[in-house]
């Protein structure tokens, strides 16, 4: 079975087909989903996900890009809302420069309030970081993020990078930018991280495996990443499945 660790099934990219698709993933080999909240109402169609499906779990957090929405109250509310017994870490959380809004002190405030919930909580972090290596770095090792833990989601920088989240015991999410052509970096810093310190996701609707680039994404793609990194690493995808799922569970603390 595979290990889902990040997709957006809250989606309105999903909304005609939904249930059929999730009903779906047991028999087609998907044995577990982390449903990942990225906004306030996201998070709340997570909670419902997760006490619809079984083998659906919630990730809670406020996306950097969402952070804007973010108040004392609905923070408070979080908060309450990570004793669910199903979700299993904050998230996604971080930093994303790639867009100018919200401003980067109003992202570094939430991604500091956000990271520090999942210490209180004893959670692990699922950690969003886009164009903004430098100071997602500076923040964890300031935070002392090495003692909470967690995974850096569709992992995009190089292999001197990937050192140092590994160094503080992170988890990297291999997302379908690996099945790119143009994905050098990644695919070297792939060949430079441990094993046993990969997961897979998809983070559906976006960014698809070749060969569905540029289509909606849903985690029953995920054999093709899957196959990719076998392939770097000169394993079976028999081999990797059943690792990135044991990764997974550890990460997530099953
Ligand atoms: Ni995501």
């Amino acid at each position: 079975m595979i290990f889902e660790t990040h997709a957006h099934y809250d989606d309105e990219a999903f909304s005609e087909d939904r249930d059929s698709l999730l009903v779906s993933m047991p028999q087609n080999g998907i044995g577990k989903i982390v449903n990942v909240g990225a906004s306030i109402s996201s998070c709340k169609t997570t909670i419902e996900l997760m006490d619809k499906y079984a083998y659906v779990y919630g990730a809670l957090g406020v996306h950097p890009s969402e952070t804007a929405e973010f108040t004392e109250e609905n923070f408070a509310w979080l908060r309450e809302q990570c004793s669910h017994k199903k979700c299993v870490a904050v998230g996604e959380i971080g930093l994303d420069y790639y867009w100018p809004e919200p401003d980067r002190e109003t992202q570094k405030k939430w991604f500091i309030k956000q990271l520090n919930l999942a210490r209180e909580l004893k959670l692990p972090m699922v950690i969003h970081s886009r164009d903004a290596a430098q100071d997602t770095m500076d923040i964890m090792k300031e935070q002392h993020a090495e003692e909470i833990g967690g995974v850096i989601h569709c992992f995009s920088y190089t292999k001197e990078t990937a050192a140092v989240f590994l160094n503080m015991g992170f988890y990297i999410g291999v997302g379908g930018v690996i099945t790119f052509k143009n994905a050098k970096k990644l695919k070297e810093a792939v060949e430079c991280i441990p094993m046993d310190r990969i997961v897979v996701e998809t983070d559906s609707p976006y960014l698809a495996p070749v060969p569905n680039r540029g289509k909606r994404n849903d985690s029953l793609h995920l054999p093709y990443i899957i196959k990719e990194i076998a392939d770097i690493k000169g394993l079976t995808p028999a081999e990797v499945e059943k690792i990135t799922w044991n990764n997974a569970e550890k990460l997530y603390c099953f």
